[in-house]
C-alpha cells in the first residue's frame, strides 16, 4: 500500500484550525463602519431575508459585507458564507476581494475620508491571511468578541444542482448571496435558507442576505420579495422579507470620478438596462420586436414613482377636474380593454408638456381570456366613472370612444334571445343602470378608421412618447406591460417590410393598445368629438385648446 505523506495532513490541519488566540486588548468596541444612510438601514435590519438591490455601484455588496463582519465579531464560532454563481464574481474585483482588501482592513485600521485619509483608528479587529477550507474554498478567520475566531468563506455554484450539493457541507450562521439575479432559480434562496439558523451558540439573528441589480418583474427574485411576500387577502407584507433600495446618489463620493457618467454613456441606447442599472427599476426586457422599446421608459412616462424610482404601489394619478374623462374602448367577447384617459393642455406641476396638448392615462379595465357579458362589464365602467367623480372636486364630463367596426360586430345578446351590436348593447346596458350610478346619458362615438389607420396609431403613439406628451398612472400595470411588450409583426428573413414594422402583432396587449389609441387618433382627426358631453344639469362643455 502506498503511504500518504503525513505532512499533507499536518498542512491541512493548520489550514483548518484557527490561528492562535487573538489579542483582545486593542479592540475598540465603540467603533462602527461608516455607512451611507440606506446601507445603514440594511446593516441594522434583523429580518430573516434581506435583499439589497439597486443601480450599479451603489454600495449593496459593501454594506452587506460589513454586516457579515459584524456578525463574525459578535458571535462565537460564527460561519459567514458568501455565495456567488461564478467564482470570478467573488474573486476578480468582486465581493471576496472587497472583503479582504477593503472591508476587513477598514475594521482593523479605520474609516477613511473622501481623500483616503484615516478619520479614526478602527476597531483593531484581527483577521488571518486567506487560507482554504476542506472544500478548497477561500477562508479567512476573523476575531470575535469571545476571544476566539469566526470564519468567513466563499463558495460558488453555477447552477441549482451544484448549489444543492455544495451547500450541504455548510451550516452557516449568516449568508450573503451576491448578484442574486444572476442565479437561475429560487433554489438559491430555499436550499441556502434551509442551512441557515442551525448553527449552535449563535445569539444574534441568523440571516440570509442578498445583493443584486434589478431585473424584470418576471424574475423569481422579484416574485419572492414583491409578490409572494405580500398577502392579497390581508393586504399585509411578510415581515421576514425585507427589501432595501441602495441608491447610487448616496455612494457617489466613494466612486471614481466619471464612473456614473461612463455608465450613462454605456446604457444610452438601452433604456431597459438604463432603467435597471442607472435607476434601480425592475423592468423586463422587451423582445427585439417590441414596438415602443426605444421610446417608452418607466422613468419618464410612469407617475408617480416612489423614492426607489419604482412605480408607486399605493399612490396614483387622478384625473383633472374640468376636463373630460375619455374612455377608449375595445370591447369583445373574451377580450375587453378600456382605458380611462384625459386630453390635457399643459398644467404646471402636473404635465411634463409645456405647450399644446398631451395625454394622461389614469385608469384601465382589462379582461383577457375571460368570457364577459356587457351587462357585467358596463356597470363596472360606470362605477369607475362615478367613483372618479366622487374623488375629484369639480366637473368631469365623459366621452366614450370605440372602434367603428365594433358597431358592426354582430353577436348574440347576453341577456335576451335577441341579438345586438356590441356598442349598441353597451349603450343599452348603460341606460338601464344610469340612474343607479347617477350618470347622464351617453352616446358612444366611433373612432376614425381607414386603411392603414393602425400604423398611424403606432406612429402617433411613438410621437407622443418621444415628445413626453403622455403620462401613465403607476396603477395602470396593463398599460405599462403593453408599452414594454407590444411587438410588431415578424419580418421575413432577409427583407424589411416597413408596414410590418408599424403593425402590432396579435397578442393580449393589442386590445389595450387599441383602447388607448382610439381616442388619440380621434384627437388628431376629429378633435371636436372629445369635448365633454353636455348635461344640462350636472356638466358643462369643457373647451380644449
Ligand atoms: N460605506 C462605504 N464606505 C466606503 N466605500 C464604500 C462604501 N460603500 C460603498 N463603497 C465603495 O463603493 C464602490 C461600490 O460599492 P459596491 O461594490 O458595494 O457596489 P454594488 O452596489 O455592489 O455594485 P454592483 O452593482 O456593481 O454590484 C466600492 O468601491 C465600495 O468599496
Ligand atoms: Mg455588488
Amino acid at each position: 500500500m502506498r503511504k500518504i505523506d503525513e505532512s499533507v495532513f499536518q498542512w491541512l490541519g493548520e489550514q483548518l484550525a484557527p490561528p492562535a488566540p487573538p489579542d483582545t486588548s486593542q479592540i475598540d468596541t465603540t467603533w462602527t463602519p461608516r455607512l451611507n444612510p440606506k446601507q445603514q438601514v440594511a446593516f441594522d435590519s434583523t429580518a430573516r431575508y434581506v435583499l439589497c438591490y439597486g443601480e450599479k455601484g451603489s454600495g449593496k455588496t459593501r454594506g452587506l459585507l460589513d454586516k457579515l463582519v459584524r456578525h463574525a465579531y459578535e458571535n462565537n464560532n460564527a460561519l459567514c458564507l458568501i455565495v456567488v454563481k461564478q467564482r470570478s464574481m467573488a474573486t476578480q474585483g468582486g465581493s471576496w476581494d472587497e472583503l479582504i482588501q477593503e472591508v476587513l482592513p477598514t475594521w482593523r485600521d479605520g474609516n477613511r475620508d473622501r481623500d483616503g485619509r484615516f478619520i479614526d483608528n478602527g476597531m483593531g479587529l484581527a483577521f488571518s491571511d486567506v487560507s482554504f477550507d476542506a472544500n478548497r474554498n477561500e477562508l479567512v478567520w476573523v476575531q470575535n468578541r469571545f476571544g476566539g475566531w469566526s470564519k468567513i468563506t466563499v463558495i460558488s455554484a453555477l447552477h441549482a444542482e451544484q448549489l444543492r450539493a455544495r451547500i450541504r457541507g455548510y451550516t452557516p450562521s449568516i449568508v450573503l448571496v451576491d448578484e442574486l439575479t444572476s442565479c437561475e432559480s429560487k433554489i438559491y434562496l430555499t436550499a441556502i435558507a434551509a442551512q441557515v439558523g442551525r448553527r449552535r451558540g449563535i445569539s444574534g439573528p441568523q440571516q440570509y442576505l442578498a445583493a443584486c441589480n434589478p431585473e424584470g418583474p418576471s424574475h423569481w427574485v422579484y416574485k419572492v420579495w414583491w409578490e409572494e411576500a405580500f398577502d392579497d387577502a390581508t393586504a399585509r407584507w411578510d415581515t421576514d422579507y425585507e427589501k432595501h433600495h441602495i441608491p447610487i446618489q448616496e455612494n457617489r463620493h466613494n466612486l471614481p470620478p466619471g464612473y456614473i457618467e461612463n455608465l450613462e454613456k454605456l446604457y444610452k441606447h438601452d433604456p431597459v438596462e438604463a432603467d435597471r442599472m442607472l435607476r434601480g427599476v425592475w423592468v423586463d426586457r422587451p423582445s427585439g420586436d417590441s414596438l415602443f422599446r426605444d421610446v417608452f421608459s418607466i422613468g419618464i412616462h410612469v407617475r408617480p414613482l416612489n423614492s426607489d424610482g419604482i412605480p408607486h404601489r399605493t399612490e396614483r394619478l387622478c384625473p383633472i377636474a374640468g376636463h373630460p374623462i375619455i374612455i377608449g374602448m375595445d370591447p369583445g367577447t373574451v377580450y375587453n380593454a378600456y382605458a380611462f384617459m384625459q386630453w390635457l393642455p399643459p398644467i404646471a406641476g402636473v404635465t411634463p408638456w409645456e405647450t399644446d396638448m398631451g395625454w394622461l392615462v389614469f385608469d384601465e379595465v382589462v379582461l383577457t381570456k375571460r368570457k364577459v357579458f356587457y351587462h357585467q362589464i358596463t356597470p363596472v365602467l360606470m362605477r369607475f366613472v362615478s367613483w372618479w367623480r366622487s374623488q375629484v372636486s369639480g366637473k368631469l364630463p365623459q366621452v366614450w370612444i370605440s372602434d367603428t367596426s365594433a358597431l358592426n360586430q354582430f353577436r348574440p345578446s347576453a341577456q335576451t334571445s335577441e341579438s345586438a351590436y356590441d356598442v349598441l348593447e353597451i349603450e343599452r346596458v348603460y341606460a338601464t343602470y344610469r340612474e343607479r350610478y347617477g350618470l347622464e346619458q351617453i352616446k358612444i362615438k366611433p373612432t376614425p378608421k381607414f386603411a392603414g389607420s393602425k400604423a398611424v396609431r403606432v406612429r402617433l403613439m411613438s410621437q407622443l412618447l418621444t415628445q413626453n406628451r403622455i403620462i401613465i398612472s403607476s396603477s395602470c400595470v396593463h398599460a405599462r406591460a403593453m408599452f414594454l411588450n407590444l411587438e410588431s409583426e415578424k419580418q421575413k428573413p432577409g427583407e424589411f417590410d416597413p408596414d410590418k414594422a408599424m403593425t402590432p402583432k396579435r397578442s393580449d396587449h393589442i386590445h389595450l393598445f387599441d383602447a388607448i389609441t382610439y381616442p388619440i387618433i380621434t384627437s388628431t382627426l376629429e378633435p371636436q368629438k372629445l369635448l365633454g358631453v353636455i348635461d344640462e344639469n350636472t356638466q358643462t362643455v369643457v373647451k380644449s385648446a
